[in-house]
């Protein structure tokens, strides 16, 4: 791993502590209509024995919201390269349905067309240059041929100071980075066939729908 990647990862460790906490401030329940939104795009209601896949799951919100909803789903697994977003997440698996594992996004430790789901959210921007790149290559080899890759990013905030602070945000990522991800997924098709976007409710959150 190189030394920027091990210095994000201490980074999430510390950030563990009260990421759910400073998420909750930011949100509120706007946060739980966003995971919901995301779960339900997957459409797996006609997939029982379905195998989920979360990458930089974080503190666990998507997948144990994928857990809730699909009960008779046959593998529910939450990724992240942070040992201290993992812990809480663990915590609070209370369930014990989802597996967590440590690693890094760039090689996912699964075997092709493995799963019917794989989503990212709000993460994508974390992984820099090359990183990106491979996990993007990494969730298209492990779905399978009739699964979807869920990529959830923020909208450009519609209040003006947050707006610009979010576009500097977004800067400091590269102008080209910036665009990306302040545009409607079109970049993904060099890698996806079929890209489709759709908008959260709360207008805070956009999700793009990825197949192969
Ligand atoms: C902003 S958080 C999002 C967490 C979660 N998906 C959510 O929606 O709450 C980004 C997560 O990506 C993880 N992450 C960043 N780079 C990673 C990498 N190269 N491999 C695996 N996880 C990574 C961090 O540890 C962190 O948990």
């Amino acid at each position: 791993m190189t030394q920027m990647r091990t210095g994000r990862r201490k980074y999430y460790d510390i950030f563990s502590h009260f990421y759910d906490a400073f998420i909750r401030m930011h949100s509120r329940q706007d946060e739980d209509d966003t995971r919901g939104f995301l779960v339900n795009a997957a459409h797996l209601e006609h997939k029982p024995g379905a195998r989920i896949l979360d990458i930089c799951c974080g503190t666990g919100s998507v997948v144990l919201t994928f857990a809730e909803r699909h009960p008779e789903a046959s593998a529910i697994i939450g990724t992240d390269f942070s040992h201290g977003m993992l812990r809480r997440a663990r915590e609070k698996n209370r369930a014990g349905r989802v597996v967590f594992i440590e690693g890094d996004a760039a090689k996912l430790p699964f075997a092709d067309d493995s799963f019917d789901a794989v989503s990212c959210s709000h993460a994508l921007y974390e992984l820099k240059g090359e990183t990106r790149q491979k996990a993007l290559h990494e969730m298209k080899r492990v779905i399978k041929p009739d699964g979807v890759v869920l990529l959830m990013e923020h909208e450009v905030p519609q209040k003006p100071l947050i707006r610009f602070l979010f576009r500097i945000r977004m800067l400091t990522l590269g102008s080209k980075d910036a665009r990306e991800f302040m545009g409607d997924g079109e970049h993904l098709k060099k890698i996806f066939p079929h890209v489709e976007l759709s908008h959260s409710r709360t207008g805070k959150s956009k999700l793009m729908s990825c197949r192969k």
